[in-house]
């Protein structure tokens, strides 16, 4: 069995002390391919540094809505030029909405739309955070969609959003990623949402150091071996197979970020 795990944050401080022990138990849990997401462009050469020891590891660069006031004039470049320069970044962002944590609205504006420019020219997808913020969202994707068109592609990241919600992503052709929220008790909206995306986009992640899914959700840190209990739980929401879940989900990655396995 194969699962990837589209959405980590290894750089972290939490992982230094023993990331060969988390790297061995990613292996053991059947975990080929990680996209590694990206905060902020001062993380590049850290990230890069991952991606070198471990290649199993691709890669994203952009700047988080809740970092959007470290935009700077020198921001942009610094995303494209980091972008074109690695074989390893595979996907612009994170990048997105988050209305819950922060209420610089038109500062996270700005700084979305500059990303989503970027990755239309560089024709490479968006890893999309987005909290209290679909409704602007579908706006400002509906907006771009307009403009680049098929350039504008990608994944909702850690999705919690309701059915109705979903269907938005999903009508604009975009992939969706649960994560370890999926498992908790009283998901019932994310649940939901997890029965209704057709199998050619759906993905799952851990958004670790973040998220630790049920059983191991009393857990300080998660990690990507985890992304397994993530794809059980899909699994049994959806009323199929592990290996099911492991292939359809494994096979999307790989055709959104262009990996080989
Ligand atoms: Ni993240």
């Amino acid at each position: 069995m194969q699962l990837i795990d589209t959405h980590v944050h290894l750089n972290f401080e939490q992982f230094q002390p023993d990331l060969e022990e988390v790297r061995s138990r990613w292996q053991e849990a059947g975990v080929v391919r990680l996209v590694h997401s990206c905060v902020e462009p001062s993380e590049y050469l850290g990230i890069q540094a991952l991606a070198n020891r471990f290649p199993e590891i691709s890669f994203a660069v952009g700047l988080h809505p809740l970092d959007a006031h470290k935009w700077t004039s020198q921001t942009a470049k610094q995303i494209e030029s980091g972008a074109s320069s690695s074989d390893s970044v595979v996907a612009i962002g994170e990048m997105g909405l988050d209305f819950y944590k922060a209420d610089n609205y038109e500062q996270q504006h700005m700084v979305l739309e500059k990303q989503l420019e970027i990755a239309a020219r560089l024709n490479l997808p968006v890893i999309i955070h987005c909290r209290e913020a679909a409704l602007e969202l579908k706006r400002v994707l509906e907006k771009n969609i307009e403009l680049y068109g098929e350039r504008v592609r990608g994944v909702m990241h850690c999705w919690g959003g309701t059915p109705e919600e979903t269907q938005w992503f999903l009508d604009l052709g975009f992939y969706v990623s649960f994560s370890g929220t999926v498992t908790f008790k009283n998901a019932h909206a994310i649940k939901s949402s997890a029965t209704m995306v057709r199998g050619d986009r759906l993905l799952i992640e851990t958004d670790c150091p973040f998220l630790a899914p049920v059983p191991k959700r009393g857990q300080r840190r998660n990690e990507p071996s985890y992304v397994r209990f993530v794809a059980e739980q899909l699994a049994s929401l959806r009323g199929e197979t592990l290996e099911s879940i492991a292939a359809t989900t494994t096979k999307n990655a790989c055709d959104l970020f262009g990996l080989k396995l």
